[in-house]
């Protein structure tokens, strides 16, 4: 068997809000495991869990219940995340740095040697379609070239692991396919992959193995092939659709016999 590179067993999370101290149940005893070169997609509506279940695999949340490996190690421990590479949901940029120089500020935090962060800032600009702008402030890129530079980020310690958190919102067609086409070479180059999104098409085309999340709870995790045959994303849509709607429909059956 492949190595786990991802593994939870009854992952859970409560949100608190300081409103009323009101709980919520964001994740419910996920237990997941990912594989050493697996591409795997997190699917799941709007506040199904999916950025959260990323924060917990990061050690940027700390978990209710349950249990927490990657890499090996605990969730968050250094020696984990100095392999993996992370792309968030709203990537922050300091807006009067050029894509250039914010590449090469983020090289110092990972203490990469002067040579090595020159040439890997300008080969990742390269990788996705920045090379013009480089030397433009960020303050006055679009929400797609952010969005380029924050996978560019996500890519500069050369990491075996990616965690990419809704990669290709935002992004205009030519945008969506550059990113396929950059996860198809990180595919052969035999990093795991670990994204989020509810983007079909892009997860058809790249992901091994799915999970679906609805109300913070798994209710499917299993292979794209087994769904897809031959890769048509429709059949992926309805089979998404239907898995959600059954869900729903025994949410709130069990719902109204309590
Ligand atoms: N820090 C927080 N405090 C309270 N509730 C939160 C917090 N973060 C997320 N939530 C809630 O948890 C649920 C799951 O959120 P999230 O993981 O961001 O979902 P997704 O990424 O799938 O859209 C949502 O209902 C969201 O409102
Ligand atoms: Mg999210």
């Amino acid at each position: 068997m492949t190595k786990a590179v991802i593994e939870t067993i009854n992952l859970g999370k409560v949100h608190f809000s300081n409103f009323l101290r009101k709980r919520f149940q964001a994740l419910d005893q996920l237990s997941l495991t990912v594989a050493s070169g697996e591409t795997f997609g997190l699917l799941g509506l709007n506040g199904a869990g999916k950025t959260t279940t990323i924060k917990l695999l990061l050690g940027l949340l700390r978990p209710t219940t349950g249990e927490v490996k990657v890499l090996g190690h605990d969730a968050g421990d250094v020696r984990a995340l100095a392999r993996i590479g992370f792309l968030p949901e709203t990537p922050y940029f300091y807006s009067y740095l050029s894509a250039y120089e914010f590449l090469d500020f983020s090289g110092h935090l990972f203490a990469m040697p002067n040579k090595l962060r020159k040439d890997r800032s300008k080969e990742l600009l390269e990788l996705v379609g920045l090379t013009d702008a480089a030397k433009r402030p960020i303050g006055k890129f679009s929400k797609g070239m952010m969005q380029r530079l924050g996978i560019a980020q996500s890519l500069l310690n050369d990491p075996d692991l990616i965690f990419w958190d809704e990669p290709t919102s935002g992004l205009d067609p030519i945008g969506r396919r550059d990113v396929r086409t950059i996860l198809h070479k990180l595919k052969e180059q035999g990093k795991t992959i670990f994204f989020n999104s509810h983007l079909l098409p892009d997860v058809s085309e790249v992901c091994d193995r799915i999970g679906i999340l609805n109300r913070g709870k798994l209710i499917f995790q299993g292979k794209v092939s087994d769904i897809t045959a031959g890769g048509n994303y429709l059949k992926l849509e309805d089979f998404f659709l239907s898995s959600i709607q059954e869900a729903e429909a025994n949410y709130k059956k069990s719902n109204n016999s309590k």
